[in-house]
């Protein structure tokens, strides 16, 4: 039986946070394990470029998410991790997608419509055609599988459209992705439990965050202004409690939650104890990996080279069923 293909990335736009985690990083760090599956795992800086950023913070970014990635157990003796730009075939593929998707398809994805709202004066060609970049992120090692959270499902969905587009004008070159998700999750803003959790402030717990710094966010948490309305802020607490509480603390909140005597104070100091130590080993591993950046660069380097091999057959084959010479 052939293997599987799996593929997956995240933007350092900032630091990793436990929505990046729930959704995305805790699979790709199953998957990396898992000798059955090929996979490619990117830091995806090129995305990173279509929101405002500073040079010098998105350098340490970088790093920073390869140090995450390696900390939380990810295995690159078995998978293959490496910079998005360091295989510039992904930027050759994306413009040779550009030319084939609608613009329509483009202006409809939700996160455009969003991330063009939050930032009305740099709406940049390249948040548009993010999500072409994104197919060929994904379409240039032909996988089965996208390793992604909920919502970036449309995205998924776009390089499947993509995918039968090139195939329909050039001939059979690109199988059409499943999203690989195993529970479909989004982890909310902890300021504004209607919205997703990202990357910015004190909406987020990042992944690294002293126990100090997750208490002082979980306090200041939005709930409702009475405990048992089922607001989306107690929802999001409840199932950030589901994930990294002990049994019994799950048990204790839940019957709280229940019988309308749950206390918001005692949930957030509960849930803070049990963040802190389920990442505990992680950021003492984290500070460990950070101090040895040779360590990180040829773990990148490694999976750069490996990559780099299939993404080259895919551009061959994609210029020469185009015509390019
Ligand atoms: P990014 O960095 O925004 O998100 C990285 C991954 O984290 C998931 N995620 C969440 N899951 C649950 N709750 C949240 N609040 C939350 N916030 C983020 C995202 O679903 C994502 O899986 N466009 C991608 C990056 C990308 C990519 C690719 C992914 C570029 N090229 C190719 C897969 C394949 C993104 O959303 O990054």
């Amino acid at each position: 039986m052939n293997k599987q293909t799996v593929v997956g990335g995240i933007r350092p736009t900032n630091k990793l946070h436990i929505g990046n985690y729930l959704g995305a990083l805790k699979q790709f760090v199953a998957i990396s394990n898992d000798n059955q599956i090929t996979s490619y795992f990117f830091i995806v800086d090129l995305h990173s470029l279509t929101t405002p950023f500073e040079p010098k913070e998105l350098k340490t970014n970088i790093l920073d998410a390869a140090a995450t990635y390696l900390a939380a157990g990810f295995n690159p003796k078995n998978s293959n991790l490496f910079i998005q730009s360091h295989i510039p075939e992904h930027a050759e593929l994306a413009w040779i997608f550009n030319c084939i998707t609608p613009l329509g398809e483009l202006e409809r994805m939700t996160q455009f419509k969003e991330k063009s709202q939050q930032h009305a004066t740099n709406i940049n060609a390249g948040l548009l055609s993010y999500p072409v970049l994104m197919a060929a992120d994904i379409l240039i090692y032909k996988p089965n599988g996208v390793s992604v959270g909920e919502d970036q499902v449309q995205h998924v969905e776009l390089s499947r459209v993509i995918a039968r587009k090139f195939n329909n004008k050039f001939g059979n070159t690109f199988p059409e992705p499943q999203t690989y998700i195993r529970k479909p999750l989004r982890i909310m803003s902890l300021t504004d439990p209607t919205k997703k959790m990202s990357k910015t402030g004190d909406e987020a717990l990042n992944m690294d965050d002293e126990p100090k710094e997750i208490a002082r966010k979980l306090k200041k948490a939005v709930t409702a202004s009475e405990p048992g309305k089922k607001s989306p802020g107690e929802e999001n607490l409840m199932f950030l409690l589901n994930h990294f509480g002990s049994e019994e603390s799950v048990r204790h909140f839940t019957e709280a939650q229940n019988s309308g005597k749950l206390k918001y104070f005692e949930l957030k100091e509960t849930l803070a104890q049990n963040i802190s130590d389920y990442f505990a080993e992680f950021r003492e591993k984290k500070k460990e990996l950070l101090s040895k950046p040779d360590y990180l660069a040829q773990v990148l380097g490694d999976g750069a080279r490996k990559a780099r091999e299939t993404a080259h057959k895919t551009i061959t084959e994609v210029k020469q069923k185009i015509g390019l010479l």
